[in-house]
């Protein structure tokens, strides 16, 4: 494998997001998010980790932005932090956090490293959850365009790679159906939730919300700025157990509830029809304005992939008890006769199968009309008390990165139309639920000293991207 086997100008990048490196969670101005409010509740985070100091990028970009150059990337993906600019979602700016993404952008330009910029990892505004329900509420459409313009006007004569949203999905299901991400509603519904509605409706805002923020971008920047804007989205490859119909269907049931629930919308305008005919009027409706914003509202489409499941039907109902993933009808299982689909990494989540890679990028592809794809995250984690030097020799993250990367190449010369790809992460940071007990870098950080010491997949990376002259 090596650089010169994809496309031209094919780009190598590594992904983060800002909750998760920066630290300097309530300092320099910054107003609290709703992760911020999580995290303080005993219990949910392991170990009771916070994400005040992280990896301390904040003070440290130099830093990593001179390890990604070393390591040969192009580009890196991070994520502005709205709280950040907008303590209190919108209103007063807080210019000490506009510098700090000054400062980072102006670094990486110099150091020859494209920023691609999302605006949203998980981190509303406390303010928001406050004033209205956060993204429950329809309010947050102008509060979210007005904090992207903000953006666009501010960076947007560096930035040209815009993303609205990190996994809308994610955010959804696992802030409202349930309940372990913030705004944690709904765990079984003890927190007051709905899940038969809820999460149905914060995808529905967060797809207008999207779709405000290109509009935005297209109508008033995009001519005279020269960039591109799309959606981060998630994608688990779902391979039916069997070759049973009924397996199929649940299969592609389960795409459609998982990806479709926001790429159908962005590609055709409405939601899959198995939404429709499963969630029927719980599912909200575009109107015929909003139609019209949300259907292409998309240059690139960002996919997340790291993992693949089985799924079969029908759903056993006491293997989730939540609402939204019972209207999928669709059970998961990690084995197939007793083989397992692939060797789990360190999260319960993440099982190693290169081969989704292929079959989720082809079936992008080949549903969505051939878009543009940016293969915006994918990886594998260690257990956080790995110590050094053990921590650094990582050949289960070096094979899976080349086998994946294999299969993405495998998928582009099939036609796929892949532009770029980013691993998560270039370091071990604050990993949400898990706080730092596992580890996704491609660097590895002590925590205590915060030194970076890069792995042996951060050179195999090295030598594959080299530019041959
Ligand atoms: C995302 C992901 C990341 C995770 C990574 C490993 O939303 O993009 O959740 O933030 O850290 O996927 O789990």
């Amino acid at each position: 494998l090596s650089r010169e086997k994809f496309p031209k100008g094919f780009v190598f990048g590594t992904a983060a997001s800002a909750y998760q490196v920066e630290g300097m969670a309530l300092k320099d101005g910054r107003g609290p998010s709703i992760w911020d409010a999580f995290i303080r509740i005993p219990g949910e985070i392991k170990n009771n980790a916070t994400a005040a100091v992280t990896v301390d990028e904040y003070h440290r970009y130099k830093e990593d932005v001179n390890i990604m150059k070393k390591m040969n990337f192009d580009a890196y993906r991070f994520s502005i932090s709205w709280s950040r600019i907008f303590p209190e979602g919108s209103g007063k700016v807080n210019w000490k956090g506009v510098a700090y993404y000054n400062r980072l952008i102006d670094y990486m330009i110099q150091q020859g490293i494209t920023p691609y910029a999302n605006l949203y990892h998980y981190d509303l505004p406390e303010a928001l959850e406050q004033r209205y329900n956060g993204l429950l509420s329809k309010n947050v459409v102008a509060d979210y365009a007005n904090y992207a313009e903000f953006c666009f006007k501010t960076f947007g004569d560096r930035v040209k790679n815009w993303f609205t949203f990190n996994e809308p999905r994610v955010v959804a299901s696992l802030g409202y159906d349930d309940g372990i991400f913030a705004p944690a509603r709904c765990t079984n519904c003890a927190a007051g939730g709905n899940s038969a509605t809820e999460p149905y409706i914060v995808a529905h805002n967060l797809i207008l919300s999207h779709a405000a923020a290109v509009k935005i971008y297209r109508d008033k920047y995009q001519a005279t700025q020269r960039g591109r804007i799309g959606i981060l989205l998630d994608f688990v490859w779902y391979e039916p157990l069997t070759n049973s119909t009924a397996d199929e269907a649940a299969a592609e049931r389960s795409r459609d509830f998982h990806l479709g629930w926001f790429l159908y919308p962005i590609t055709y305008g409405e939601y899959p029809t198995s939404m429709q005919e499963i969630v029927k009027e719980r599912l909200p409706v575009f109107t015929p304005e909003e139609i019209k914003m949300v259907k292409g509202s998309i240059d690139y489409v960002g996919i997340n992939q790291y993992t693949a499941y089985y799924m079969y039907d029908p759903h056993i109902p006491n293997q989730k008890p939540t609402r939204y993933q019972l209207d999928w009808n669709a059970g998961f299982a990690f084995e197939r006769n007793g083989v397992p689909i692939g060797p789990r990494a360190y999260s319960q989540w993440l099982y190693i199968v290169p081969w989704g890679m292929y079959k989720a990028v082809t079936y992008v592809k080949e549903k969505y009309s051939n878009p543009t794809i940016i293969l915006s995250e994918n990886g594998m984690d260690d257990p956080g008390n790995l110590t050094l030097p053990a921590g650094l020799h990582d050949t289960t993250r070096l094979n899976y990165y080349k086998s994946y990367l294999s299969e993405l190449k495998r998928a582009i010369d099939d036609g796929a139309t892949v532009i770029g790809y980013f691993a998560w992460s270039l370091l071990d940071n604050f990993e949400w639920k898990l706080g730092y007990t596992s580890r996704f870098g491609i660097v590895y950080v002590d925590f205590k000293t915060l030194k970076r010491y890069p792995k042996m997949s951060a050179y195999w990376f090295r030598d594959i991207l080299k530019r041959k002259n």
